[in-house]
Parts: C-alpha cells; structure tokens; sequence
C-alpha cells in the first residue's frame, strides 16, 4: 500500500473573511466597494479558470511560458536547498515548474482560504512525496508569524506569482512587501510576478473580453450574495464595467446599476442610482523600473527581471541582502 501522502495543517485563523460585515460596510459608503478576494467561491474559482484560457486574457498564459523557459535560471539564482514560501493556494500549475527547477526540501503555502489551502497541499504532497509540505491558514496581507518547520533551510523564497499583487493599491503594495521583505528575512528572496504597462486596446479587452467570461465573474458577486447571506440583488439590471485609467495605472472593475433600484442584504436596504457603480477591483499595471522602485523602497534589492518577447508580463526576484557592517 503506498503512504499517504501528509502534510502539516497550520491554523492561524485569519478573522478577514467576514463576508457580511464587509458587504454591509462596503455597500454603505458614499462609493460602494466590495473586495476581490470575494470573487471567488466555487463559481468565481471556476469562472476565473476559465479567464485564464481566454483569448484575450493573455497574462497567465505569458507566466507559465516565462516560467517553463526561465525556472531554471531562477533555480540557479535561488540556490539548493531553499524554503519556498508560496502567497495564495494556486492552481499549481506554474508553480511545478518552480519545484521542479528548485527541488526545495521544503514547500509553505499560506492562504486565507481553507479548503483551497488543503486541495493545494494535498496535491503537492502527493506529486513530491520528497518534499516536506506545509499549509498555513493566515491573511499574508497582514503581519504574520511563520510557524516553524523542521527542515535547515539556506534560505526563505516567497513566490507571489499571478500579478494577484495588482489588487493591492500601490500604497498598499509598497505596505504589502515590506511585511514580505520581513518574512523573507535576512539572506531570504522573493519572486513576484506582475503585469505590465501596455497599449490601453490590449488592456481593455483582456478585461472586456469578447465571450463574456470577465462578465460573468464580476457578476457572481452578486449571485454569491444573494445565496450566501439571503441578498435580493436583480442580477440582471446590474453590468460589468471595466476600463483602464491611465493616470492610476490600473484597470477598475465595477457592477453599474442600469437603473434607479434597491437592493436589500441581511435586512438593509441600499439604494442605486441609474449609473451608479460598485468598485470590484482594481489591478494596477507597472513599468519594470516602477516596480522596481518600489520594491527598493520596501528595502529589497531588484536582482534580476525576466520579461517575455511582447513585453506583456514580468517576473521580478527581489532579494533581502544581508548589511555587513565593518567592525571598529
Ligand atoms: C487574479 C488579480 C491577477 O487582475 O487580472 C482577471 C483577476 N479580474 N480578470 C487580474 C481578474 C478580471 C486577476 N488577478
């Protein structure tokens, strides 16, 4: 009988996934909002599976093509014998390539999602019984204390693929890998891919696209709402809008009311305007030397960015290089 495949469960029960609280607050401000990391329940995750196969939705296709042809490289860089720390429970696909280039001793991967956490965990486990594998339940937006594992690593490699650092404003992202640069810790890496600057045309459609999955996945807010906490959204007199702002360097996603209506969740009423929207998203765009810049001010040093031929995405390794001091 082959041995289950087992991986250690960490639990720092993250408080943040308070969908009620967060649609009551979000839908009471002045301009309604309601967060991404909502998006995605069992709908929203498949929905967006299917965004990432869309013709014009170019970014993970791109990510996985610069990981296949550059993983080795960043293997090489990385070293022997790392700690990879992965931010989010993905899909995996691009992040076998990584292990397999890497073949680190030991895998973390820290999600606010539970379920996505042990379907990841579970997979890695079995696919690399050789390596030590680690689920942490936490918010990574927030500081957090790693838990100890039992492996002497020669260093700590955070892997954020998927430009999922897009969503954080860019205050928020300077915020977001400082508390990264602490976690990686003196000596420690970090590989974060991030989309770029680009002809507005090819950034609308990626956003707009032509069979309506992009759509339907902004819509699923809504549908999830009415389920989850017994919400009367009219689904269909809402629609997705999305558009690049050129001087915010980002596309916003909103659901714009297409005309005057309530809608009630959990006993409040909201009121819409004919035109008024509710901000979904937003998924900043940068230059190489932006990002760059921005990681220098978390205190990382910007070591090396592999980009692909169109320019379309980047994939950043950033470094927390040890100060020697000179002794008196
Ligand atoms: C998962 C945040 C990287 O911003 O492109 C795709 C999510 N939203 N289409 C992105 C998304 C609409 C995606 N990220």
């Amino acid at each position: 009988m082959p041995a289950r495949a087992e991986f250690l469960f960490h639990d720092l029960h993250p408080d943040t996934e308070n969908l009620l609280d967060d649609v009551l607050s979000g839908l009471a401000q002045p301009r309604k909002s309601l967060a991404p990391k909502y998006f995605y329940d069992a709908v929203g995750s498949a929905l967006f599976e299917a965004i990432c196969t869309l013709p014009e939705y170019y970014p993970t296709r791109t990510e996985l093509a610069m990981m296949q042809a550059s993983a080795g490289e960043m293997a090489r860089l990385l070293g022997p014998r790392c700690l990879l720390i992965e931010y989010g429970a993905g899909s995996g696909r691009k992040t076998r390539v990584l292990i397999e280039a890497l073949m680190p001793p030991a895998y973390m991967a820290i999600d606010i999602s539970r379920t996505a956490l042990r379907q990841c965990a579970t997979a890695l486990a079995a696919a690399y019984p050789l390596m030590r594998v680690a689920a942490v339940c936490a918010d990574y937006t927030r500081p957090l204390q790693l838990p100890a594992i039992d492996i002497s690593a020669s260093r700590r490699a955070i892997y954020f693929p998927g430009s999922t650092i897009g969503n954080f404003t860019r205050p928020e992202a300077l915020a977001f890998l400082r508390h990264a640069h602490a976690i990686a810790g003196p000596g420690g890496a970090m590989l974060v891919g991030v989309d770029l600057k680009k002809d507005f045309a090819r950034l609308h459609a990626a956003y707009n696209d032509a069979q309506g999955v992009t759509a339907a996945f902004n819509l699923n807010l809504l549908t999830r709402i009415n389920r989850e906490l017994g919400g009367n959204f009219d689904i269909g007199a809402f629609e997705h809008h999305a558009f690049y702002d050129a001087d915010e360097g980002r596309i916003e996603m909103h659901l714009r009311s297409k005309r005057q209506q309530q809608a009630i969740v959990a006993g409040h009423t909201f009121h819409f305007r004919a035109g008024e929207t509710i901000h979904t998203e937003n998924s900043c765009k940068y230059s190489v030397e932006e990002f760059q810049q921005v990681a220098r001010d978390a205190g990382f040093t910007a070591e090396r960015c592999w980009t692909d031929a169109e320019h379309l995405f980047s994939i950043h390794l950033l470094t927390n290089v040890v100060q020697t001091t000179k002794m008196p």
